[in-house]
């Protein structure tokens, strides 16, 4: 087990499901905690400070230290109160687990606009503002001279890195958080911080009325999510350093450091293609047509299974 004591942890929507495993796993590692959870329902309707309380409890009751924040993510000012709350109870921050998360799905012909801008704000802009307001805490650290090992671990999804049907909404904002992922590791590289991504697989509220995964009677239980957890305290590890930009795809102990986006057929023209010279060459290379694979064999090719076990 890595040590991490010493060290401050905000884990976003912590108050239930994979976030609550976090907190717990984090605590268990030595980390303080700032418990936040908005106490949303499902599809991020109303709010209550209880869930976040209950953790924060249970972590106390194991010996641990711990702080509850009722704020919503996609707030860019709460996000701000947010992090400051880790550094007034705790003095410092040094691990950021974006994990609030909720879902409105919907055939994209049916979608409203709400329920296509609720799940934006909740998992793109609730990735934005914490990472933001902790960015800018640990480049100040970096600049006073300080040896800053910042840790920000984000959560996409299979849905958002092979595409699944149904999700236009969540499934565009999961594949933003990976391609975010991408890019704000290499900023802030230079300050000392890491930034990884988890794709997870786990039953919680979110999965278990969509999907028939009970737990088995006995033995290791794939879609425990202390299997995300680990990945999460791993990451966050002194010796993981070297280690980021990375989207890790988790199924019970497969562990997948997925390709994203890369070079594949290359169609090329030393002057430049005329469209119908392309058509043919497009119609050439792909016989059968192109499509997409699909989640669920996005999700086997990585180690997982279906969900409708
Ligand atoms: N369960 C899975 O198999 C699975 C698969 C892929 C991705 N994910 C992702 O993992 C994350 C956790 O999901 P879960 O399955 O534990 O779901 P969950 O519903 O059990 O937990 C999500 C928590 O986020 C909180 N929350 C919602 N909106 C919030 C907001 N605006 N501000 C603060 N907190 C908010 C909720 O109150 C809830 O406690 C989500 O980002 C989800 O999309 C889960």
């Amino acid at each position: 087990m890595p040590d991490l004591s010493g060290k401050v942890a905000i884990v976003t929507g912590a108050g239930r499901g994979i976030g609550r495993s976090h907190a717990l796993a984090l605590a268990h590692a030595g980390a303080k905690l700032v418990v936040n959870d908005l106490g949303a329902g499902l599809a991020g309707e109303g709010s209550d400070p209880t869930p976040a309380e209950q953790v924060v409890e249970e972590i106390r009751a194991a010996g641990g230290k711990a702080v509850a924040n009722g704020e919503n993510v996609a707030e860019f000012d709460g996000a701000g109160r947010l992090v400051q709350q880790a550094l007034d109870e705790f003095g410092r921050l040094d691990i950021l687990v974006n994990n609030a998360g909720i879902l409105r799905d919907r055939m994209l012909v049916n979608m409203t606009e709400d329920e296509w801008d609720a799940v934006v704000a909740v998992h793109l802009k609730g990735h934005f503002g914490p990472t933001r307001h902790a960015a800018a805490y640990w480049r100040e650290r970096s600049k006073a001279g300080e040896e800053v090992r910042g840790r920000v671990v984000n959560t996409s999804s299979p849905s958002g890195v092979f595409g699944n049907i149904g999700q236009a909404n969540y499934g565009a904002a999961k594949a933003g958080i990976a391609g975010f992922t991408l890019i704000v590791a290499q900023e802030l590289q230079r300050y000392g911080v890491t930034v990884n991504c988890l794709a997870p697989n786990a039953r919680t509220r979110m999965t278990e009325e969509t999907f028939e995964m009970g737990a088995p009677e006995e033995g290791f239980d794939p879609l425990d999510p202390a299997n995300v957890s680990a990945v999460v305290v791993a990451l966050c590890a002194d010796e993981a350093q070297g280690i980021t930009g990375q989207v890790l795809h988790v199924w019970g102990g497969a562990v997948n450091v997925l390709r994203g986006w890369s070079a594949g057929e290359l169609l090329e023209a030393p002057d430049g293609w005329a469209p119908d010279a392309l058509l043919a060459e497009l119609l050439g290379r792909f016989p059968d047509g192109a499509e997409p694979p699909g989640m669920i064999a996005g999700m086997q090719s990585a180690g997982g299974q279906s969900l409708q076990a």
